[in-house]
């Protein structure tokens, strides 16, 4: 984090980097063949993402693993192309850029990996490794300088100059990441896309190197987009952060905003996963606990994309019971909608406890396995649909089961959610955060009903 910034980034400069609608889809296929006749699989890695970083902070990213974070962090860097949308940095447009202006973005913005023996060539030195990036680039006007230049950057890192002729092997896996930021700093550059540089180190190696990168961003002005999938590792060195759920932002804010007051259902859901000591009994039972893996990007779920998991979606207008029975019943849905549910096995299951197992037997414990909660709980025309939907799985019909029961589990929730500002600098794409003010009403509107 920026020691001159307050957390939240209020930077009056126009932002160092400003992705607008940014899209990646990968084509999925196992060869020619397949894409030629159509059957390749298109995978939703990143959708219309925009976000802007600031010069001088810590933009973090969350998530959980395939979410699209490094995905994010190989498009702005240029690694792929993007499907969609604009990168501009300083105000240029980096996904149409040529000649120096190019080989100048690829200098300003430099990127270290996950795992940093991986990024670093096993057979050259250390100095071979930090000169590289110089000799491509043009720095320096001979070796010495060079390498001169090379050991300045180790010293930096907290390396010795020395280490100059060892290899990378010959170092423990800190170290490792020092060199792969020694290296990524030989350039100067402006923007530090870091993909999960501590998530492979013990804690303690990974508290060095988070003090390392916010010295050196002190030092340098850096600008850093930091990567990760531990809350407590963005909670302490991010400004703002962008928490991502199936290639989408779901909820964008300053850092102590997002902690202390997350809207985002999927943010609430992550927050109250981390273990904390201090957590007292009620906390303890009000744990939101995801079920469900997370969907494929092959075939996100439609409108918000965290509906078929999130804790709190919205019933129809016409639903008269509670918002949990609603829930349960989507849960449902939404295994019906997988074909999860495997009536074979449960017949089997049953059959080694009892002889005479019945069809009703096995309906009731389909929906024992996959209603969260008791059948008994629904009104009667409810049950009867549950019922005879457990009577199509039987026999293999999918999509009967899937059309009786979307007839009255059906969500709002399945519209894309507009994004909205509950508060400045804070967006959520949900459907239960409200703007503010309010659609449609203005500050000066706000003024003017207060004084009538
Ligand atoms: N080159 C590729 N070709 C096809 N699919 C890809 C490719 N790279 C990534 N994906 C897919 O895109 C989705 C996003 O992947 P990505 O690596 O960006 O996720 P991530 O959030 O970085 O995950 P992790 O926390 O595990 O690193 C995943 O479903 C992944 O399988
Ligand atoms: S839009 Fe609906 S499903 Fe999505 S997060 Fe909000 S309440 Fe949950
Ligand atoms: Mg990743």
């Amino acid at each position: 984090m920026n020691s001159d910034l307050n957390r939240g980034g209020q930077i009056s400069d126009p932002p160092l980097l400003k992705v607008e609608g940014l899209t990646k889809h990968f084509i999925q296929s196992d060869g020619l063949l397949d894409r030629f006749l159509g059957n390749a699989e298109t995978v939703h890695a990143l959708d219309n993402v925009d976000l802007e970083i600031n010069k001088g902070e810590t933009f973090g990213v969350v998530g959980e693993s395939g979410c699209g974070k490094s995905t994010l962090a190989r498009t702005l860097i240029g690694i792929h192309d993007a499907t969609e949308g604009q990168i501009k940095y300083s105000d240029r447009d980096a996904t149409d850029l040529s000649g120096k202006q190019l080989k100048e973005y690829r200098k300003d913005v430099q990127m270290i990996f996950q795992d940093p023996l991986s990024s670093l060539n096993p057979r050259q030195s250390v100095g071979t490794i930090l000169k590289a990036p110089m000799e491509a680039h043009d720095i320096g006007d001979s070796d010495e300088e060079r390498m001169k230049r090379a050991k300045d950057q180790l010293r930096r890192v907290g390396l010795e100059p020395n280490h100059v002729a060892r290899y990378p092997h010959q170092f423990s896996g800190g170290q490792q990441q020092r060199i792969a930021i020694a290296r990524a700093l030989t350039l100067e550059p402006k923007l530090l896309i870091a993909d999960e540089p501590v998530s492979a180190l013990d804690v303690s190696v990974q508290a060095q190197i988070l003090e390392l990168l916010q010295g050196l961003q002190d030092e340098l002005e850096l600008t850093i987009l930091f990567i990760a999938h531990d809350l407590s590792v963005i909670r302490y060195i991010a400004d703002r952060v962008a928490v991502m759920y199936l290639g989408e932002i779901m909820e964008l804010a300053p850092t102590s905003k997002l902690f202390e007051e997350p809207k985002h259902p999927y943010t609430k859901a992550l927050l109250s996963a981390v273990p904390r000591i201090n957590r007292d009994v009620r906390e303890e039972r009000d744990r939101t606990i995801l079920r469900g893996a997370v969907p494929s990007p092959i075939d996100p779920p439609s409108g918000c994309r965290f509906h078929t998991r999130c804790p709190e979606i919205i019933p129809p207008e016409k639903w008269s019971g509670t918002q949990e029975e609603f829930k349960a019943g989507f849960d449902l849905r939404t295994r019906i909608h997988n074909e999860e549910i495997d009536p074979k096995a449960i017949r089997t299951r049953l059959e080694a406890k009892n002889e005479n197992v019945t069809e009703k037997d096995i309906k009731e414990q389909i929906l024992r396995e996959s209603l969260p909660i008791q059948v008994g709980a629904y009104p009667k025309e409810i049950q009867d649909q549950f019922y005879r939907c457990a009577s199509h799985v039987i026999d293999g019909d999918w999509s009967e089961a899937q059309s009786l029961i979307q007839d009255t589990f059906t969500s709002p929730c399945q519209q894309k959610p507009e994004r909205v500002e509950p508060s400045p600098k804070h967006t959520v794409a949900c459907l239960r955060v409200e703007q503010n003010p309010p659609a449609g009403r203005t500050d000066s509107s706000l003024v003017t009903d207060r004084n009538s």
